[in-house]
C-alpha cells in the first residue's frame, strides 16, 4: 500500500529513486512522484498512473540532485489523480513529504490548518504532514520539526521528508507502516521494503514503530519520536537483485508458480527428520515447552494466508488432536477473543506487514497470548514483533496474486502438524509416512507443470465466461476458496468458492450452461460424495472442470475436462490441487488481456486497515 524510496549521497538520486519505485510498484500503482533537492531548489515531478508515465515525463530533465524522495500510490483518501499524487509540499513549496499509511485525524488537522490560513492542494490525508512540518520548521532543524509534527498525528505512517533549506538531510519516520534504511558507502537509502534498494546495498536497518532517522551526508542518527537516542542492529539482506527479475517469464505470477518446486523444498530444507518421523522448527525452540502444553491454536490471517490457515485447521485437528480456530485478522480484534494459557496464536502473513494482521497480533499480545509468526519477508514487522516463528524462505513474491507463498505456508503448517502431532498422538510410523510424502511433493508439483499446455487449452474454452463456481470438500474446501480468489483477483471474473455439499443450499440456483464449476475431486474419503455433487451440477446444465487423482479414469465420465494431480496423502493434497487452479487463473487472465501482476484496485502489501 504505497511505496516510498528516498536517497541521499553523492550520486544522482533520480535513477536510484525511479528504479526503486519500479521495484515497489506491487505496493500500488495509482500515481507516482519524485521530489529532488538541487542547489537549494526543490522540484516535484508527478503523474497519474504507473511509474512508467513518470519516467517518460522525466526523460528530458537534467541536473536533478543528490537528495530525493519518491512515492508510488495506492489511493486511500482522494481519487487517483495528479493533484493527489505524492510528494506533497507545504504552502511555499519549500519542503516535500511522501507518506504510506493513514492519518486518522486528518480532517480535524486540515480544518485547523485552514483556519490558520493554509490552502490545501489535494484531497489526501498525507498533505497535512507537509503543512504541519512547515509550520513547526521555525529554527531550521528539519528533524525536530518532523518530530513535532508527528505528535499531532493519529494513525499510521511511514514517511520521507526533504527540504530545500536543508539540502544535506533526509528524514524518515514510522509508526505502523514499514521503513527500511540502506547503508551504503557515503550514501543512504530509505524504502518501504528492501527490494527497492538491494541493488545498491545489502546492509540495512529496520526502523521500529515510533522511530525517526536523520540521514545526513556523513552519517545518521536514530531517535524515538520523543527524541531519545537509540541504536539499531545492522542486518545483511539475504536475497539479491536477480530474484526481483522476471527471469524470462512474461509475468512474475507465472515465474512464481513455476518456482514452487524449489520454494516448497526451501520451506522444508533441514526441517524434516525422516527417520524420526517428525520436524524441527528452530524458530519455535523458545516455546517448545509451551507447545507441549497447549490444547488450542488460533490462526489469524487475511486473504490467501487465511486460506492456508483453514487447511491448517484440518491438518492439526486430524493429526495432532489440537483444537484450531481460524480468524480473519480484520475481525479478530473487534471481538473479545478468549485466550487462556493453553491457547497459542499464530499469525500468518507473506509480507509480514498486513495492517489487519499486525493489529490482531497486537490485540492477542495485549491479552497475554504467546504469538508466533509464519512469514516470508525477513525482518518484517510481524517477524520482528512475535515471540518466535517460522520463515517460508520462498524469496520475494512480487506478483500481486499470492501463489508460491501459499504452498510454502502449507508446507510450514504441515511441518508444524508433524511436530505437534508427534508430541501428542501421532505414531512414529504415521510420522515417517507424512515426512516421506512431504519430501515427494516438489517432484509431484513438477509433474503437474507438464500439463500446462492442456490447462491453457481449457483456459481458452472457458475464458469468455463471467461467472465460475469452485467446489471442494474437506482438505480441498479451502483450495476451492483459493482457486476462486486467484481467478477473481487477476481476471475480474466473478468466482465463488464453496464446500461442495454446501452448494445445494443456495449457489446451485446460479448454475446454468454459462456458469462452469471447477471441482476438486480427488480419490480420497469424500470422492463419492463429490461425484454426487458433480452430478447435481450437471443435472442443471453446468460444465465441470475436475481436478482429479492421476489414473482416475472414472472421473472422465463425470467431468467435461480433467486435470490430473499425483496421488499423495490427504493432508498434503492441497499442495498439489492448488497448482492447476493457479495456472488456470493465470491463463484465463492472460487470454483476457488482464494486467496479471498488477490487477486493478489491488496492492501486494495491504498496510492500511
Ligand atoms: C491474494 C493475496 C491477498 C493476501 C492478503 C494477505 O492473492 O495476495 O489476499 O494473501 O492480502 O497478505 P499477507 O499474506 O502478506 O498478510
Amino acid at each position: 500500500m504505497c511505496g516510498i524510496v528516498g536517497y541521499i549521497g553523492d550520486k544522482d538520486a533520480y535513477p536510484i529513486l525511479i528504479e526503486g519505485l519500479i521495484a515497489l510498484e506491487y505496493r500500488g500503482y495509482d500515481s507516482a512522484g519524485i521530489a529532488l533537492v538541487n542547489e537549494s531548489a526543490l522540484t516535484v515531478f508527478k503523474d497519474k498512473g504507473k511509474v512508467d508515465h513518470l519516467r517518460t515525463q522525466m526523460e528530458t530533465q537534467t541536473k536533478l540532485g543528490t537528495l530525493g524522495i519518491s512515492h508510488t500510490r495506492w489511493a486511500t483518501h482522494g481519487a487517483p489523480s495528479y493533484k493527489n499524487a505524492h510528494p506533497h509540499t507545504n504552502g511555499n513549496d519549500s519542503l516535500a513529504v511522501v507518506h504510506n499509511g493513514i492519518i486518522e485525524n486528518f480532517e480535524i488537522l486540515r480544518e485547523k490548518l485552514k483556519k490558520e490560513g493554509i490552502t490545501f492542494k489535494s484531497e489526501t490525508d498525507s498533505e497535512v504532514i507537509a503543512h504541519l512540518v512547515g509550520k513547526y520548521l521555525t529554527n531550521g532543524n528539519l528533524g525536530a520539526a518532523v518530530r513535532r509534527a508527528l505528535q499531532d498525528i493519529e494513525g499510521t505512517f511511514g514517511i520521507g521528508v526533504i527540504s530545500r533549506d536543508n539540502p544535506d538531510v533526509l528524514i524518515g519516520a514510522r509508526r505502523g507502516s514499514p521503513l527500511v534504511v540502506g547503508i551504503g558507502e557515503k550514501e543512504f537509502f530509505l524504502a518501504s521494503d528492501a527490494s527497492a534498494i538491494v541493488r545498491h546495498t545489502k546492509k540495512v536497518i529496520y526502523l521500529n514503530d515510533n522511530n525517526l532517522i536523520e540521514l545526513a551526508r556523513g552519517g545518521y542518527r536514530t531517535t524515538t519520536l520523543d527524541n531519545r537516542k537509540i541504536s539499531h542492529k545492522i542486518h545483511n539482506l539475504e536475497f539479491d537483485a536477480d530474484s526481483l527479475a522476471k527471469g524470462g517469464y512474461d509475468h512474475f505470477m507465472l515465474k512464481e508458480i513455476m518456482e514452487q518446486t524449489n520454494t516448497i523444498k526451501n520451506a522444508m530444507r533441514g526441517r524434516v527428520l525422516c527417520d524420526e518421523g517428525t520436524a524441527r522448527l528452530d524458530g519455535l525452540n523458545l516455546v517448545l515447552q509451551e507447545l507441549r502444553q497447549i490444547n488450542r491454536i488460533i490462526f489469524v490471517a487475511c486473504g490467501t494466508s487465511w486460506h492456508a490457515a483453514l487447511v491448517g485447521e484440518y491438518m492439526l485437528e486430524e493429526l495432532a488432536g489440537i483444537s484450531v480456530e481460524v480468524e480473519y485478522a480484520s475481525e479478530f480484534r473487534y471481538r473479545n477473543p478468549i485466550i487462556d494459557p493453553h491457547t497459542l496464536v499464530f499469525v500468518i502473513s507473506q509480507s509480514g506487514e498486513t495492517a489487519d494482521t499486525l493489529a490482531a497480533m497486537r490485540e492477542a499480545q495485549r491479552k497475554g497470548a504467546t504469538v508466533l509468526g509464519i512469514c516470508n519477508v525477513v525482518g518484517s514487522s510481524i517477524a520482528r514483533d512475535t515471540h518466535g516463528g517460522v520463515y517460508l524462505h520462498a524469496g520475494p513474491e512480487i506478483g500481486v496474486a499470492s501463489t508460491k507463498a501459499f504452498t510454502s505456508q502449507l508446507t510450514v503448517i504441515s511441518l508444524l502438524t508433524l511436530l505437534l502431532g508427534r508430541m501428542r498422538r501421532l505414531s512414529h510410523d504415521d510420522g515417517v509416512t507424512i515426512a516421506g510424502a512431504l519430501e515427494a511433493v516438489p517432484r509431484q508439483v513438477a509433474k503437474i507443470f507438464k500439463q500446462n499446455d492442456e490447462i491453457k487449452t481449457i483456459a481458452h474454452i472457458y475464458a469468455p465466461h463471467n461467472n465460475f463456481l469452485y467446489l471442494g470438500r474437506s482438505y480441498n474446501f479451502p483450495v476451492a476458496l483459493e482457486g476462486a480468489l486467484k481467478l477473481k483477483e487477476i481476471s475480474y471474473i466473478h468466482a465463488e468458492g464453496y464446500p461442495a455439499a454446501e452448494m445445494k443450499h443456495g449457489p446451485i440456483a446460479l448454475i446454468d450452461k454459462d456458469m462452469p464449476s471447477v471441482v476438486i475431486a480427488l480419490r480420497d474419503s469424500v470422492y463419492d460424495k463429490v461425484i454426487s455433487n458433480i452430478q447435481e451440477v450437471r443435472a442443471r446444465g453446468g460444465k465441470i472442470i475436475a481436478i482429479a487423482t492421476e489414473k482416475d479414469k472414472e472421473i472422465q465420465k463425470h467431468a467435461h475436462h480433467v486435470i490430473y494431480v499425483p496421488k499423495t496423502i490427504p493432508m498434503l493434497s492441497p499442495l498439489l490441487s492448488v497448482i492447476p487452479l493457479q495456472l488456470l487463473a493465470y491463463h484465463i487472465a492472460a487470454i483476457r488481456g488482464c494486467e496479471i501482476d498488477q490487477p486493478r484496485n489491488l496492492a501486494k502489501s495491504v498496510t492500511v486497515e
